[in-house]
């Protein structure tokens, strides 16, 4: 019921109706005025910042920025069709493979508003503050799709999230490989994919992304503060969460179905557009031994093509690379 009244409040303000009565909420609902008035107090204690103004209503002033049920909401095709919030939880990759293991739907989204072990590639630790970043995870059943594709979705979101990026905030963001995302030379977000299957059996896969929304230089602790920014800071000015949440949601939707309808090929395409990898003198491990060579193309699978000065070309799957 509390998701309800947050999808009234919210399609209200969406619509540039600034209050709507109590009254009006408990007759859309079938309920009392008093159990709606409880409902609000539950949204006020999630975050929401409600304004009841005595003869006109109340108005979910934070809309914008919400992440609850009900405040976020999308038409897609498979991505977010459910939709969960999580005030706080280790991380939303971990709760999502819990929940893979006793089942669950085909493109459940887990958003947390806090993150208390929130994991990057390579065992990293990933900082998030409450409140202040994106952090979900999709789950996908994908069918038709083999294990040794499933990289592809690495890109695939990496495009997503940037066409999402400039659509809400209207930034042009760049990628690095495999999965950074980045402005102005520094790290704004990234993408975790874990996936599971059995032979070249894909059975899952889990795609985890990290977006500094609204951080500041104060918030980001020493370890990340000379790498790192945020959309706050490459804007000038604050981004609302919910906004952006299901403006990526509905690009993720939309490239993956493309995927599975049509293939990797124009997505790809798309990918190669935006790395700024591309081109590049870089430095990278390479069977534990430091090598270096330019990056020149990216492979159907999302790997990265790189010739070395001596002509030999290698195709790297995984790990860091570091422009030169
Ligand atoms: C990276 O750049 O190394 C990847 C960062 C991915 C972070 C996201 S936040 C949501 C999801 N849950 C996690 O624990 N990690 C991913």
């Amino acid at each position: 019921m509390q998701a309800r009244i947050a999808a009234i409040l919210t399609e209200a303000k969406d619509q540039g109706i600034d209050y709507i009565s109590g009254g009006d909420i408990a007759r859309q609902l079938g309920i009392s005025r008093s159990a709606v008035w409880k409902y609000i107090e539950a949204i006020r204690s999630d975050g929401g910042i409600v304004d009841a103004v005595p003869g006109k209503g109340y108005q979910l002033v934070n809309s914008d920025d919400l992440l609850l049920p009900g405040a976020v909401s999308v038409e897609t095709n498979v991505i977010g069709r459910e939709y969960v919030y999580l005030p706080e939880i280790d991380s939303t990759n971990s709760e999502a493979k819990r929940r893979i293991r006793v089942g669950c739907s085909d493109g459940l989204v887990l958003a947390a508003e806090n993150q208390i072990k929130g994991r990057g590639r390579m065992g990293r630790p990933w900082y998030s503050v409450t409140g202040k970043n994106l952090s979900f995870s999709v789950v996908l059943f994908p069918e038709g799709i083999s294990l040794s594709r499933a990289p592809f979705l690495t890109p695939l979101s990496a495009v997503a999230v940037c066409r999402a990026i400039k659509k809400a905030v209207g930034l042009s963001i760049e990628l690095k490989w495999p999965n950074d995302l980045m402005f102005a030379g520094r790290k704004l977000g990234g993408i975790l994919l874990e996936a599971g299957g059995e032979m070249d059996h894909l059975r899952y896969a889990v795609i985890g992304i990290g977006i500094n929304v609204n951080l500041s230089r104060e918030d980001m602790p020493e370890t990340i503060a000379d790498t790192a920014t945020s959309l706050l800071l490459a804007a000038g000015k604050p981004v609302p969460r919910r906004r952006l949440l299901e403006e990526i949601l509905i690009s993720l939707d939309s490239y993956y179905t493309k995927f599975c309808t049509k293939g990797a090929q124009s997505i790809l395409a798309e990918y190669v557009e935006l790395c700024s990898t591309l081109g590049k003198d870089i430095a990278f491990l390479w069977h534990g031994e430091r090598r270096s060579g330019r990056a020149v193309s990216i492979a159907p699978d999302g790997a990265l093509i790189v010739i070395t000065k001596s002509g030999e070309m290698l195709t790297l799957r995984a790990g860091d690379v570091h422009c030169l």
